[in-house]
Formats: structure tokens, C-alpha cells, sequence
């Protein structure tokens, strides 16, 4: 069992953020969350719940999405708690994962400037060498935020844009959300099953997932 800090952003996505938290606790992990004041917008937003302004309220929410028992793997801070442990390097983390991730904290991360709990876990991550993971979502991309983002990868950080592909044939939101999750969680070593895995063409055709049969082509 790893703690994990997942920061969530005012980038469009949140869809990801909550797959990714389900599927961290039922991997069996702790997870630390906070979200960033823009973040609780759109959370209302693409979520449709109320996370309170600074994600005082989020914590009411988990345990319909996970469970009243896993809820409790899940310590939740506020956007301004600087004090709390993931602000610190001596905290035990597995990895600091920004999903979605704004241009905006992107930008700030890439400097070192910490405004709020999300941007100094990330900024503790990368003094500390461990995992940070980055999942932008922007398009199209100005020069300034390609700039920002090979820093973050020349510092280290995991650059994993929320882009999810089309080979395996998602019939649903899910499986395009699925495709990008597990992808996250591939980097970040936590063994998984959540997004179909490509097993080639000739891979006979299933129901599900990767090697569905291909449209029929009328005559
Ligand atoms: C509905 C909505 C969707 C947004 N989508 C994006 C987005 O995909 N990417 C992005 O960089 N900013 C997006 N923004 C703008 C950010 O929320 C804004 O730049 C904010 O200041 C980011 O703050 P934060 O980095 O502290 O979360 C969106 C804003 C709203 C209201």
C-alpha cells in the first residue's frame, strides 16, 4: 500500500481525476486530495457536486463515489493548507500526480512558485526526486506552455497529456477516461487493469476493449 497526493486543477477533465481516484483506492492506496480554487469550479461544472470553495466540502462526497469503508483511505485538504504533510519533503509519498493540470499550474510548478497546497506538493516532489506526474489539458498549445512543459520534463516530472486514443475503439466516455487512467497508473507502477491493452491486428476481435470486431462496412 502507497499514499499517493493528487492535485486537481481548474483545467477542463475532472472526469479523469475522479476515475483515477476510484482506481488508486481500489488498487488499495492511500490518496491525498486537494484541489485548487478554480478546480472547485469546474468541478461543479464537469462533476456536478458541490466541493465547497477551497474543497472543504470534497469529503462529503467520496463516500458515494467509493464507499463509506474505502472513503477512509482518503485524507482530503484544503486548497490553502500549506501546513498540511504533503507540503512537506519529509512526508512519504509514491508520487504527486496534477490531473488535470492547468497552464496556469503548470506555469507555476515549472518555476517553483507555490500559491496553494497542489503547487507546493508538486514543487516538493520535484526537490525531494520523487514521481510528479503532470496530466495537461490545454489545446492547442502556445509556445509557452510547450516551453513549460519540456522543463518539467528536463526536471524530471512525467508529462502525460490527458489524450486519449482512439485504437481501442471506446464506445463510451469510460473507456476514452479508462484509456488516459491507465495510462497514469502505468507510470506510475501501480499494476492495473483499467485501460484496454493493445494485443496487435491480428488479435482476434472481442467484445470489449482492444481487438473489438471492426464496423461493418456495407457492400
Ligand atoms: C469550465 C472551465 C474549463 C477550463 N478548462 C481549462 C483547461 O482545459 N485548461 C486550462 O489550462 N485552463 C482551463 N480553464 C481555466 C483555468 O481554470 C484558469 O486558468 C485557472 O486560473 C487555473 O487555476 P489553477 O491552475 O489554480 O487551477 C478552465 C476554466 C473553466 C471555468
Amino acid at each position: 500500500m502507497t499514499r499517493y497526493f493528487l492535485g486537481i486543477t481548474g483545467a477542463s477533465g475532472h472526469p479523469y481525476a475522479e476515475s483515477l481516484l476510484k482506481a488508486l483506492v481500489a488498487c488499495g492506496h492511500d490518496v491525498d486530495i486537494a484541489i485548487t480554487e478554480a478546480a472547485a469550479k469546474v468541478m461543479r461544472h464537469e462533476l456536478g457536486i458541490d466541493p465547497g470553495d477551497h474543497g472543504e466540502k470534497l469529503a462529503a462526497h467520496l463516500p458515494t463515489w467509493l464507499g463509506e469503508g474505502p472513503a477512509k483511505r482518503v485524507r482530503v485538504f484544503t486548497s490553502g493548507a500549506v501546513e498540511a504533510p504533503p507540503s512537506s519533503g519529509t512526508s512519504l509519498t509514491g508520487g504527486v500526480i496534477l490531473c488535470p493540470c492547468s497552464m496556469g499550474t503548470m506555469a507555476r510548478v515549472s518555476v517553483g512558485f507555490s500559491s496553494n497546497l497542489v503547487e507546493r506538493a508538486a514543487d516538493v516532489a520535484l526537490k525531494e526526486g520523487k514521481k510528479l506526474l503532470i496530466v495537461p489539458r490545454e489545446t492547442p498549445l502556445s509556445i509557452v506552455h510547450l516551453e513549460n512543459m519540456l522543463r518539467l520534463a528536463r526536471l524530471g516530472a512525467i508529462v502525460l497529456p490527458a489524450m486519449p486514443g482512439f485504437y481501442h475503439r471506446p464506445k463510451t466516455r469510460e473507456d476514452l477516461v479508462h484509456h488516459v487512467v491507465g495510462k497514469i497508473l502505468d507510470r506510475l507502477g501501480v499494476e492495473n487493469s483499467v485501460g484496454a491493452r493493445w494485443k496487435g491486428l491480428a488479435e482476434p476481435p472481442g467484445d470489449e476493449g482492444i481487438g473489438r470486431p471492426a464496423p461493418e462496412v456495407p457492400e
